[in-house]
């Protein structure tokens, strides 16, 4: 029988402590995370499968490589848009807005 104390699992490779948690806010709503998780985990987690619009159309997208290359998940998080949230760490007191088009209003012509 292998001893439990010696298994390995993503969790562990991660340093995740699901014991661990704290709350952000997503649009307004309050979401619990766990230590480790990136902002789209606490995002999906909460059945929450899309928070930006595309550029031409507003069609709605979320996660989908999960690894940094597509930028579909782009979101705005303590005010910085465009962050890649399957790659930002979701941190205590977090402030993620759903972002519209190119996250840059005040940019607009
Ligand atoms: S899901 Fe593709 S870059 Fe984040």
């Amino acid at each position: 029988m292998t001893d439990p104390s010696h298994r390995r699992s993503p969790r562990d490779l991660v340093g995740g402590r699901p014991d661990a948690t704290y709350t952000l806010r997503f649009d307004g709503r309050e979401l619990t995370a766990h230590a480790g998780q990136s902002i789209a985990a606490v995002l999906w987690g909460a059945g929450i499968l899309a928070w930006r619009t595309t550029r031409q159309g507003g069609a709605p997208r979320g996660a989908f490589c999960g690894i940094g290359s597509c930028y579909d998940c782009l979101v705005t998080v303590n005010g910085r848009p465009n962050q890649r949230a399957c790659l930002v760490p979701a941190r205590p007191g977090d402030a993620v807005t759903t972002q519209e088009g190119t996250g840059r209003a005040d940019l607009a012509v």
